[in-house]
């Protein structure tokens, strides 16, 4: 039931989002010509991409503490890392563009949240080589695995925090002086996900870029976007469908835009 109605709001998505055309805001506009639509490859993609296959044929057994929303069926099992590779990870296509973004607004510091194996990680701290990240995973032996990714790509610079996002968001906000480019990607609950936006809301500015996966996922991850969408400080959104981005421009009318990717 649950997938026929993600392929439903897939659809109504895929007929209702405009392209570039069909925009009127110039900062849209461009950030769709120039980015979300710049599919030229990048020097970084390949060697990640590589990495991402051998992942996929990696026969290690670990053990899964998940704290997310699949939380009662994984935890302590014991799983391939391949098979994580091929089930949790952004697709190459998503990640890319997630890197892209993260090039394009030049943050000083980034955060994500769901390092899993590390490969949307290795994208983020290979488009923006200055940037100060931060990536939290919340299962030690996933994390283990991670480390050793960003090692292997040369993205050691990346600090990798071990722990549940309930605890360590609150602490890594209070540390940072401001949010400039955070990427949710992991325990897709309503209220987690509003919590965590909640958290970070002290720390936007007019820079700010957050990034929410899977806004469709559930009923409860599209009420939760709806309340972001609807939050007074947020200025403006892109649903691109598998992930949703929020901005806090100040000085123009709240606009929320369906683009399709
Ligand atoms: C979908 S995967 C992330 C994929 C990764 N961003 C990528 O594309 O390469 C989500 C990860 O978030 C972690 N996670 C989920 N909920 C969490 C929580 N509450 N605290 C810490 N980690 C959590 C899971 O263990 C999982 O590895």
């Amino acid at each position: 039931m649950a997938n026929y109605r993600f392929f439903i709001d897939y659809l109504i998505h895929k007929f209702s989002a405009k392209t570039r055309h069909g925009v009127h805001s110039p900062f849209v506009y461009k950030l769709v010509d120039e980015v979300i639509y710049d599919f030229s490859t990048k020097p970084y993609e390949e060697e990640i991409e590589r990495k991402r296959q051998a992942l996929k044929k990696d026969t290690r057994i670990i053990t899964v503490t998940d704290y997310g929303a699949g939380s009662m069926m994984n935890n302590g099992k014991q799983k391939a890392v391949g098979l994580i590779a091929k089930n949790a990870l952004k697709p190459k296509r998503v990640a890319q563009l997630i890197a892209r973004l993260a090039n394009r607004f030049a943050p000083v510091t980034i955060i994500e949240l769901g390092t899993c194996l590390g490969i949307t990680t290795a994208y983020l701290a290979k488009a923006n080589p200055n940037a100060s990240i931060t990536t939290v995973e919340g299962c030690p032996e996933t994390a283990a695995v991670a480390r050793q990714t960003l090692d292997e790509l040369g993205a050691s610079q990346v600090q990798l925090k071990i722990g549940n996002f309930d605890i360590i968001l609150p602490q890594l906000i209070q540390e940072q002086e401001k949010i400039d480019f955070l990427f949710l990607d992991g325990n897709h609950r309503k209220e987690a996900t509003l919590n965590y936006f909640y958290h970070c809301l002290p720390k936007v500015h007019e820079q700010t870029v957050l990034i929410f996966d899977d806004i469709y996922w559930s009923d409860g991850m599209k009420e939760a976007w709806r309340e972001i969408k609807n939050h007074p400080q947020v200025t403006l959104t892109i649903d691109l469908f598998f992930i949703g981005l929020v901005f806090f421009k100040k000085g123009q009318e709240k606009e929320h835009f369906k683009i399709s990717y």
